[in-house]
């Protein structure tokens, strides 16, 4: 992803990234899929321990709805909100009662009326969106908590210091874009927005770029019996609360 471009158009149109979001990415037995079954641990550990309030629920840049299927049972209300038409279409085949909403809260702030929520998920966003997106988004979620209970649950798919450190050599040669961002730069960026993060993880030991090297059976194995400590790991995840003035 271009930081030239905006991120904003990057799912828009039939012909765009909606076309095979779900059927390239995540096919049964696909890396994506694997990792998915991981992170849907994870989410349900996640509520479990630190998700109390279950009023409402809403999944920021929701696409085409995974996050938002799985999640949408633990709470009362859900609401899935995208830019992207066409990835809306497919999220609208997938969810059974989430209200899906077509808008960009960085332009309109007002676009759900000001409603706050007790849970955010913002997946596979941020790590491609350009640094002033980041931030806009970041502004209208953190505006979006609740309360003091209520928590936000954002990944970024790409740790800098991880496997992830090959594919960024080899992009460097080959003058491929290429993103990343670090712990720090995850932890501060919430901070900005007067956000805490309470707790993180991480999953995923060996970069998906390196499946062009070992076949997925290696890398299942090397995931198992190899796993690198978090700060390593190259799927990041961090659960943020407001921050204590
Ligand atoms: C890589 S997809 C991730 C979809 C979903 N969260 C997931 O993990 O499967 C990124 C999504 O961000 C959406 N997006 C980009 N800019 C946005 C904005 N300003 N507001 C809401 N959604 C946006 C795109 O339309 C796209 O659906």
């Amino acid at each position: 992803m271009k930081h030239g471009r905006d991120y904003r158009r990057s799912h828009l149109g039939p012909e765009s990234w909606a076309k095979d979001y779900d059927a390239k990415l995540f096919s049964p037995g696909s890396f994506d899929a694997l990792l998915w079954q991981r992170e849907q641990q994870l989410l349900d550990r996640i509520l479990q321990q630190h998700v109390p309030g279950r009023d409402s629920y809403l999944d920021f840049a929701c696409g085409t709805g995974r996050v938002l299927a799985h999640v949408e049972p633990h709470f009362r209300q859900a609401v899935g909100l995208d830019i992207s038409e066409t990835m809306l279409a497919v999220a609208k085949q997938r969810v059974r009662t989430t209200a899906l909403v077509e808008g960009d809260a960085t332009r309109d702030p007002m676009v759900l009326g000001g409603q706050q929520f007790d849970f955010i998920t913002a997946f596979r966003f941020f790590l491609n969106a350009q640094p002033s997106l980041r931030e806009e988004a970041m502004g209208f979620i953190a505006s979006a908590l609740k309360n003091e209970q209520s928590r936000l649950l954002f990944n970024v798919h790409g740790n800098r210091y991880s496997t992830r450190m090959l594919v960024a050599a080899k992009a460097g040669l080959t003058r491929e874009q290429f993103a990343s961002m670090s712990v720090s730069e995850c932890i501060e960026l919430a901070a900005r927005h007067g956000l805490e993060v309470v707790e993180w993880y991480g999953i995923g030991s060996y970069d998906k770029a390196l499946l062009r090297l070992m076949p997925l059976s290696a890398w299942r194995w090397a995931e198992r019996v190899a796993a690198l400590p978090k700060h390593l790991s190259v799927y990041l995840y961090f659960v943020c609360r407001r921050g204590r003035r």
